[in-house]
């Protein structure tokens, strides 16, 4: 019995010396009230739900809690006998940062472990170089602007073909600076096209009827930030006049409901809309590029994470759309494979309906505008290890993205009729 009490206070000493995440579960309205409080109190970051408001009985609240503040917050959360538990336990989050940013530079870069681990900005912006190098017949970069910060926001171009009238999918990532599973999906997905096109046979048909943008990263302020300054940065760096806070969440910054609710016009909030619709270089960017594309532009993905969720629009209102059955079968099919080939579980549906209210999205924009079939996906995990996901879990979950992907264009071509080629 001593040695257990023992164990326990080392266990709880050595706790509190280092960065953690917390899963809380408040039962009471008064716990809920106090869950909100404790970010506010202390330097915590919340990592769901985006927005302390969303703390709600009986729903699990991820917190990250860095080591100075996890006394003070444990013993808050024990003297309102509200549960929690310890969700990074294994590794704490401080090592787990570590592991994310040791690249081995003597590896060279065109490995493919290369693929299996994260990258600073730099390195993204040298492999999208390289790329363009290596493969010129195929792959083009277009500059679709620039940054805040004025760092260029290219988008590369996969295209097999020329093929008149040629319809073209598009993709971004990044677009919150700390889901870096993200970027590293962009440049996952770049690599497979490019090495299993006439090998496999679905990328194969995907390539021979659409072209393909990818942006890997579209907040690459915040992105740069992340590796320098704060891990858990989510939103852009734009400066605001009138408040000293910094940045504006992009996906909250586009002309769909715009700063209705499920968005904040604080700008010191995780979820600040931005002054205007499209008040940002980096949302304006994708947004005239996809205007002026929305002809050949029939398919948009924006990835993710974490929660493993394929959401599709309506997020900015509860209303459906009005291709909510055609969405919705694509998203289930797509699950479904994942399912079956990697036995993982992703929620689907729309985005009101299955996480939250939340307007200014990018995909509920692109729908507006006509790109019918427009997706958001929640890549791993569901909050083991959030937004620090190690990079052993890369493949896995760049392999589940790449197959809802594949099977959602495959069946876009289908409806669309635009298919040619081999069957
Ligand atoms: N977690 C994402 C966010 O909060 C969800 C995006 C879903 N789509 C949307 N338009 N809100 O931004
Ligand atoms: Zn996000």
């Amino acid at each position: 019995m001593e040695s257990c009490v023992t164990a326990a206070g080392v266990l709880f000493t050595l706790l509190s010396t280092i960065d953690t995440v917390l899963s809380i579960t408040p039962q009471t309205q008064e716990q809920v009230h106090v869950v909100k409080n404790v970010s506010s109190q202390f330097e915590t970051t919340l990592w769901q739900p985006v927005s302390a408001e969303y703390i709600k009985a009986e729903a699990d609240v991820h917190l990250f809690v860095p080591a100075n503040s996890s006394q003070a917050v444990t013993d808050l959360l024990q003297s309102h006998a509200i549960s929690y538990e310890y969700v990074i336990l294994l590794d704490n989050a401080e090592e787990l940062i570590e592991m994310q940013t040791k690249n081995d530079s003597t590896d060279p870069r065109s490995s493919q472990t290369f693929y299996e681990r994260y990258h600073s900005l730099e390195d993204i912006y040298f492999w999208i170089n390289r790329t363009i190098q290596d493969n010129p017949a195929t792959v083009s970069v277009v500059l679709i602007g620039s940054s805040f910060e004025k760092r260029p926001l290219y988008a590369l171009k996969l295209s097999m073909n020329n093929q008149p009238n040629k319809k073209a999918m598009w993709i971004d990532c990044g677009i919150h600076a700390r889901e870096w599973i993200s970027p590293a999906f962009c440049l996952w997905f770049v690599q497979y096209s490019l090495s299993f096109y006439k090998r496999n046979h679905d990328i194969t048909t995907i390539l021979d009827n659409m072209d393909v943008y990818v942006l890997p990263v579209m907040n690459p302020d915040g992105y740069h930030y992340t590796w320098t300054n704060n891990r858990m940065w989510r939103k852009n760096r734009s400066a605001s006049s009138g408040s000293s806070c910094i940045g504006v969440d992009l996906n909250r910054n586009f002309d769909a409901n715009w700063c209705t609710e499920g968005a904040s016009n604080d700008p010191c909030s995780e979820i600040y809309c931005g002054a205007f619709p499209e008040s940002e270089p980096e949302s304006a960017a994708v947004a005239n590029f996809l205007r002026n594309h929305r002809d050949s532009i029939q398919l948009y993905f924006s990835i993710h994470s974490y929660s493993q969720m394929l959401l599709f629009p309506f997020s900015c209102t509860m209303d459906e759309a009005q291709n909510h059955a055609d969405l919705l079968e694509m998203a289930k099919e797509a699950s479904q494979k994942i399912q079956r080939y990697y036995r993982n579980h992703y929620k689907y549906g729309s985005g009101s309906k299955t996480i939250y209210l939340a307007p200014g999205g990018s995909d509920d924009w692109a729908y507006n505008t006509g790109i019918k079939y427009s997706f958001t996906f929640e890549l791993q995990d569901r909050g083991r290890y959030g937004f620090l996901l190690p990079p052993n879990y890369i493949s896995k979950a760049c392999n589940e993205a790449l197959i809802a992907v594949k099977t959602i264009a495959l069946r876009v071509i289908e409806k669309t009729h635009s298919f040619v080629g081999t069957a």
